[in-house]
Parts: C-alpha cells; structure tokens; sequence
C-alpha cells in the first residue's frame, strides 16, 4: 500500500493568503533515472540560490521518499533530516550544488501520481504534486528550472526513451541497457516535468511555424494502436496552426511528442514538449470511437497544446491560481472547437456541460470560487469551476472588452509574463491596461461563488408607448460566503416585435452592476419579447416572467442560435417542471415548437438535433426545491412518449435520411448522425412497434460507432430481449478493446430500466471490471452516479454501492476516488429519508480508517 495521507490529526489548510516567495531557487536541474519497474533509481543535481537575504534551510518536497545519499557541492553531508515529508539540508552559502538519490517502485504505484506503469511501460505525471514523488525538489509551481534529464533502461523492454525538450544524445549502457539523454531549454516548474520510457510506435508528421521553423511532431502508442492516431495529429496541426493565427502564438522546441497511456486520472497533461495522454483522448477510428470522441480528441489536443503557452511559458505562481491556466485554457479549446465546425452547436454544448457540473457544484457543498482561498488536497480543486466557470469568466472579459482589445491584452499578458509564474490578477490587470477599462467590480467573478440568478420582466404601455425592462440580482450563499456583493454581469439582450417576429432593437450589451436597474426603451411600437443572455453572455440562471407563447415564439425568430436554443429549453423545462410537481402538464407548445424547428430546412441538422432534445433529468432536479426522481422521470418520459407520437411522421422522416457511406467526419455528417439517433429516441419513446427492431438493424449494419453506441443505447433502456443479444454482440465484438469496453459498461450505467441499480452492483462483479484503471472505474460507478432515478432509489442501494466502490478505490487510487464523490453529498436537495441514507454513506467514508485526504476532504465537506 501506498497511502501518505493517513488522516489522524485536523487536516491541514493551506491558505492562499499565506503564500510567501520560494526561499531557495533552483536554476538548474540535472537528473539520472536508472530505469527499473520494481526499483527505479533517481539521482537527481540541483543548483539552488538563496533567494533573499534570510537563513532558512533548504527545503524539498519528498513524498514518502527517503534518501540514500545527500551530497552538497561534491560532498557526502549527513546534517540532514526529513520531517513531514520534506528533506531539510543546512547550507551556509548562497549558491550550492545538491545531490539526491532515492528509489522508487513504478510497478506499485497505483495512485498514477509520479513515476508509474501502465500497460508494461513506464511514464509520469506530476501534476499538481507528484514530482515529489520521483525525487527531493521544491514542488510548487513558482520555482522555474532548466532540466537535463539522463534516461537509462533495458533496450529490449523500454525501447523507447522520451523526456521533455530536445533529444540531445543516446547510446549503449553495456548488459543490454541503453541510455537518452534529453534537455529542455525552457525554465519550468516541476509539475510539468515528464519522461516515458516503453515500448511504443510512432505516427510522425511535421509543422513548419509561421517564421519557418520545422517542429518534428509524434504521437506514441502501442504498435497495434498505431492506425488510430491520425486524427489527433491532424487535430495537433490545426491546433498549432490556429493559435499562431488567433493569439499570434507559436511553437518553441523542434519537436513535439504525444504519448497514450490506458492508466491516467486526467484527460491528458500539459508536460513541456511531451504531452501524456489519456488514450482515450488520442485513439479514435470509425469502428471505435463516436463523433463524440472525435470532437473530445481534437478538444483535449488542442487544450494541451494551447498550454504550451497559457500553462507553460506563462505558469502560475501557486495553485490558487490553478484557473489563470485552466479557465483561460479551456476558453481557447473552445474558440479552437468553435472554428472546426458549428460555433452554435459548440456554444450550446458547452453550456449544457456547464449546468450538468458546474451549475450543481456551485449550488452544494462543495461550493468554491474560481480562485479560492483554501484547500486540503489540491488534487480536489481541479474542478468544473476552476476549468468551464473559469472559461467563462475569460468569455466575458472578452465581450467587455470587444476582439480587437481582448487580442492586445492577450498578447501584452503573453508578453509581460513570459517565463514567469503569475497570477489571476496579472491576467486581469493586463485585461484593464490593454482596454483602458476598469474591471475593479469583475474581479468579484474570481472570489465570489455561486451561481448569480438574474430576474428579468419587461412591460410594455400597448400603443406604441415605452417599454421597461426591470433586471435584478441574487447571488446565493454558499459555504463560507454568507453574504455576496453585486456582481458585474455582462447581458446581451434584443428585443423582437410579437407580431411581425422582427428585432425591435439592436442588440445591446447591458452591464447589469447593481442588485437592480431599469432599462427603458423608447417608441416601440408592438408588444416587445425580451431575448436576454442572448450567446449565454454571462454564466447565470435567468428568471423571467415569459409565458409558454413567447418562449415558443422566440425559438422561431430569435436571430441568435443561443438564445433561440435557449427558448425551446425554457419551454421544456418549465413543462416538465410542470409534470414533476402537479403530476400533469400541458404539452401543447412544446409540441408545436419541436415539430417547427424540425420543419425549418433553413436550420443546421446538428443545431435542430440540439434543439429538440429535452433537458436531462438532473437539470430538472435542479430547478426543483426538492428533487423528486421518480416523479420527474415519470414527467420526462411522459413528454419524450407525447412528442415521439405526435411528431411520429417528423420522426420516421428526419430517421431516414440515410447516413453517407463509408462513414465521414464533417460537421454536416455529424449534425445528420446526430438527428437521425434523436429521432430514433424518440420513435422508441412512442413505443412504435418496430422501434427496438430498427435500433438493432442500425446496430447490426452500422460502418461506425456512433450509430452503432447509439442504436445500444436504445435497446439497452428498452423491454425488448434484443437488448441481450446487442449487448452480447458489442461485447463479443470489442472484448480486446479496453475504450470501446468502458462504453459497454456505460452504457448499461446510464439504462433507465427498473433495474439498472442491479445491473450495476452485477457489472461490479464482472471479470473486466477493475477499480485499478480509472476510465473502467469511471464507465460504469461514475455514470452510475449521474444516472438519477437508479442511483437516488429510494431503498438506499444505489448510495450504498457508491460507497462501497469509493472505499475500495481509495485504497488504490484516492483522487480518482475523490472525483467521483460529489453525487452523495447533493443530499440537501432530496427529501429527508434519501437525505439520511446518503450522510450515513459519508459518515461510513469519513470513519474509515487510513482514509487518505482526497476522500475525506470532498466526504467531511459534504456532511457540513
Ligand atoms: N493540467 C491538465 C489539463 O487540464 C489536467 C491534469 C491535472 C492532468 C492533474 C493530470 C493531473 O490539461
Ligand atoms: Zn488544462
């Protein structure tokens, strides 16, 4: 076992408050990796440099780790001693050099933080703390250094050995050993130092910059791998290409290596020169992988990528400020995403990604700002808030700002703090020198939590008279932060005549900055209808008194694909809260409106399928004081049952619009994929006779695996026997192929049946079934967790295997473990007999012994 945070005492809180400069730099770092699965030997030369005038002892991170040798400036010393996992060394100078050795055992660390194996080979990851892990150094991400790294392994076994940088040299060790040697010019901090060493084939291609510079570019993986690697490279190069075009960016070494690794707590890491991917995020053929995975590869590519600049020649100065990189970062993707295909649909995607995490986040216990003041476990805070919020709060700088003065601002941001470590302030201070715009009150976005709710009601004297549009805003309480200051909102509103369905107004960006303010609009001459947060301009609920008529009228004319989305959403929305809470709803509009937008040829396939798909079970949840599962299933399913008969026609139409064979990965092929398998939804909804017979014709015939995942789906929420035979075809078929597997599971976590609690705990027992690989862990007891009705069963069982899978994953792999949480600390919003069933769940985590500080500071939070 590998657990360092056994919980005895009151955790620690690190505070950002307390930061204080590095006492000791590290210039230089020179490291020597004997490589041995069962007993790796590091030995490690630092260069250290007092860093002001004060007489503190060196000190280094070491996790677990003691040394073998300390050695200072060529001499063995033994005034040395490690306390609380950290290496104290006496020194009288200003300037030494420091030797360390220690070992360490890749083969045993299941936790997949620092040096680990996965799959036979060998690899890292360090960030935010696993650099300590590997050796003594002061591990925190304000400490800059130049590393040289010597790798040296079995030539037969770890054929290939990669760090980042340049390759500078290679040989042979002698016994059948050979050695690397990399460097990487670039001062960093150690969270994105990274070696593999394995046996790996390379897909290689190159980029030429834009000042003409040749970057050799590889994608590593297993030889049998090899063929799914072409779209993540095609994604790497149009990713260089796109931030040299929009941010003025380019590539800084000769070459850039990806590595796919099956074993990886992340998506994939930022590593200097050497990106270290979760497969999942790197292989895709049609056979395999869904438009889906497609968008998600070419997303996380990029998202790297982009941290070659946001991340890593500008990183930050301690993790508070984790979302100077993250949020900013994932804004890029998203403009990267945005400009492969449909801006709209992206846009839209994004949105609902952020009310499925984030919105529930930023309303429960584990409620944080986008820069916080504390933590426990750092591993706890790579979070929706920190990454899509933080997006968000980029966003709307830059719709302040306007493009031409956002672009200054990111160049002056690029400029000023290359090579340096810095912080959310900086970026914003840039953001105000470059526009001449104060943005003193916006600064709330990054310490104030909670999701703003905005009211909105517009009247209107009839006659041609004024128009008056009253706005307000509430941001709630959340833990620590009773009472909240007015935030800065940046709106985009327009408003549309309810007779000619023309725009009465340009649209207007209104800065709503006060608890509440009136806008007045002059001579409008028919009844006005309000479209606001038009493109989301801001991440906040919006309350308006729009009735049903006008909420459908905007879903046919709003201009803005948003909000026109948005509308229809609305509609839904206030329909199935409607159903949940008198049992009964009048479906009518609804109706009307899907079967309009399915009739609009001048719509995008892709933006239609988006727009008539219902919002999620846990998204009505959320609108509810009290979340009634079982009740808003019930009204859902009653909805999906209406729309599917009476838009019958619609359905079989939009169903056979025959997919282009072979399969083609475009945004209009994608967007006709999509509709056909929310038709099919829907047919199997009504209960047509033969809808379990055409998902599994689709499943058989299918060339690609986004029908074909999407013809299981229905069959596998269906009665219908078919449902067995298509789940042993799928497994059969791709039983040697780990990702396809992990949607086999998923799949079946995610059914609606009666009894998909009891196919889950059965799934749990499956021989492929392993806690030890955290995509396989996250298949089937992660999307267990979102699955609402199954997973909030009255009786208590759903929670009780929740529970049992944390505490048995803890032991392997606590940050994983940690992740998965959060659905049983969402008690609050359940009645009180669920609420004690899930806190007699967490007072069972908390009282666990040996728990390790991940689980409990995510499990003790919950209960608060
Ligand atoms: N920094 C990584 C990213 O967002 C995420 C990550 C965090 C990966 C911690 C591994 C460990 O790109
Ligand atoms: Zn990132």
């Amino acid at each position: 076992m590998d657990i360092q945070h056994a919980v005895a005492q009151p955790p620690l809180v690190i505070r950002r408050e307390d930061y204080r400069p590095p006492a000791w730099l590290v210039p230089d770092t020179r490291l020597a990796f004997d490589i041995d699965p069962a007993a790796t030997r590091v030995h490690a030369t630092l260069s250290v440099l007092r860093n002001g005038a004060h007489s503190e002892p060196l000190r280094l991170d070491g996790a677990g780790q003691t040394p073998l040798s300390v050695v200072v400036d060529g001499v063995a010393v033994n005034d040395w001693r490690v306390e609380d996992d950290q290496l104290f060394i006496p020194l009288s100078g200003d300037a030494h050099s420091i030797e360390t050795e220690v070992e360490i055992a890749p083969d045993r660390n299941t936790q997949l933080m620092g040096l680990y194996a996965s799959g036979g080979n060998i690899c890292t990851q360090c960030e935010a703390e696993g650099f300590r892990r590997i050796t003594f150094f002061p591990d925190r991400p304000d400490v800059l250094s130049r590393y040289s790294v010597r790798l040296t392994a079995d030539r037969a076994r770890f054929p290939v050995l990669l760090a980042n940088g340049d390759p500078v040299a290679q040989g042979d060790a002698g016994e059948g050993r050979h050695w690397a040697e990399w460097n990487d010019p670039f001062p960093k901090p150690s969270y994105l130092f990274a070696l593999v060493a394995g046996d790996l084939q390379v897909n290689r291609d190159s980029f030429v910059t834009e000042s003409g510079r040749t970057v050799e570019l590889g994608i590593w993986v297993r030889a049998a791998d090899l063929p799914r690697t072409d779209h993540a490279l095609h994604a790497l190069k149009l990713s260089m290409a796109w931030d040299e075009r929009v941010y003025g960016r380019e590539y800084d070494l000769d070459v850039f290596n990806i590595v796919a690794v099956d074993d990886f707590n992340f998506g994939a890491m930022e590593n200097k020169g050497l990106n270290i991917f979760n497969s999942r995020y790197i292989l895709a053929d049609p056979d395999t992988a869904t438009d889906y995975d497609y968008d998600g590869i070419a997303a996380v590519v990029a998202h790297e990528y982009f941290h070659n600049w946001s991340g890593n020649r500008v990183t930050c100065r301690d993790w508070f400020q984790l979302s100077l990189k993250e949020g900013f970062t994932v804004y890029r993707d998203q403009g990267f995403s945005a400009d492969q295909g449909s801006a709209a649909v992206k846009r839209i995607e994004d949105v609902r990604g952020l009310r499925a995490a984030q919105f529930p986040e930023d309303s429960g216990p584990l409620a944080h700002s986008v820069r916080p003041d504390e933590y426990q476990e750092i591993s706890n805070f790579y979070t929706a808030t920190i990454y899509n919020k933080g997006a968000e709060l980029i966003r709307m700088m830059a719709t302040i700002l306007g493009p031409t003065a956002f672009r200054a601002a990111t160049d002056l941001y690029f400029d000023r703090f290359d090579g340096i470590a810095a912080t959310c302030e900086d970026f914003v201070a840039c953001m105000e020198e470059a526009s001449g715009k104060d943005l003193t009150q916006f600064r709330l976005w990054y310490s104030q939590a909670g999701t703003p709710r905005v009211s909105a009601s517009l009247e209107h004297q009839p006659g041609g008279g004024r128009a008056t549009l009253r706005l307000g805003q509430r941001v709630p309480p959340t833990p620590g932060q009773p009472v909240k200051q007015p935030m800065l909102l940046p709106l985009k509103i327009r408003l549309f005549g309810a007779e000619t369905g023309r725009p009465l107004t340009d649209e207007r960006l209104v800065l709503l900055d006060s608890n509440s303010e009136t806008i007045v609009f002059e001579a409008v001459t028919e009844r006005p209808v309000l479209s606001i947060n038009r493109g989301f301009s801001a991440p906040v609920v919006i309350e308006s008194d729009r009735s049903p008529a006008d909420l459908a009228f905007l879903s046919r004319h709003d201009d803005d694909p948003f909000a026109r989305y948005e509308a229809m959403q609305q509609l839904m929305l206030d329909t199935l809260v409607a159903g949940a809470v008198e049992g009964r709803a009048d479906h009518e509009a609804a109706i009307a409106a899907v079967a309009d937008t399915l009739d609009n040829p001048e719509l995008d396939r892709a933006f239609v399928a988006e727009a008539v798909l219902l919002p999620s079970e846990a998204f009505v949840g959320d609108q509810l004081s009290s979340v009634d599962p079982e009740a808003i299933f019930r009204a859902r399913e009653a909805l999906r049952r209406d729309l599917g008969r009476r838009l019958e026609d619609r359905w079989r139409t939009a169903y056979a619009q025959a997919p282009q064979i072979p399969y083609v990965y475009s945004p209009e092929e994608k967007g006709k994929r999509r509709l056909r398998n929310v038709a099919l939804g829907y047919l199997a909804a009504a209960g047509v006779p033969d809808a379990a017979t055409l998902a599994f014709r689709q499943f058989e015939v299918a060339d690609n695996m986004t029908d074909r995942q999407a013809a299981l789906t229905t069959l596998v929420s269906s009665d219908d026997d078919l449902r067995i035979a298509a789940l042993d075809i799928f497994y059969n078929r791709y039983a040697d192929n780990p990702l396809v597997l992990d949607k086999w599971f998923q799949t079946q976590a995610l059914s609606s049946r009666d009894d998909a609690a009891a196919t889950v705990a059965a799934l749990a027992e499956h021989p492929d079934f392993t806690l030890a690989n955290p995509n396989r862990a996250r298949s089937l007891v992660g999307a267990f967790g979102v699955n609402q009705r199954a997973f909030n069963r009255p009786d208590g069982a759903g929670y009780r295997f929740l529970a049992d899978q944390l505490i048995a994953l803890d032991r392997l792999n606590p940050q994983t473990a940690a992740k998965l949480l959060p659905p049983l600390g969402r008690w609050r919003r359940f009645d009180e007999d669920r609420a004690a069933l899930m806190r007699e769940q967490l007072e069972r985590i908390v009282a666990q012994p040996g728990l390790s500080k991940d689980l409990f500071e995510q499990a003790s939070k919950s209960l608060d």
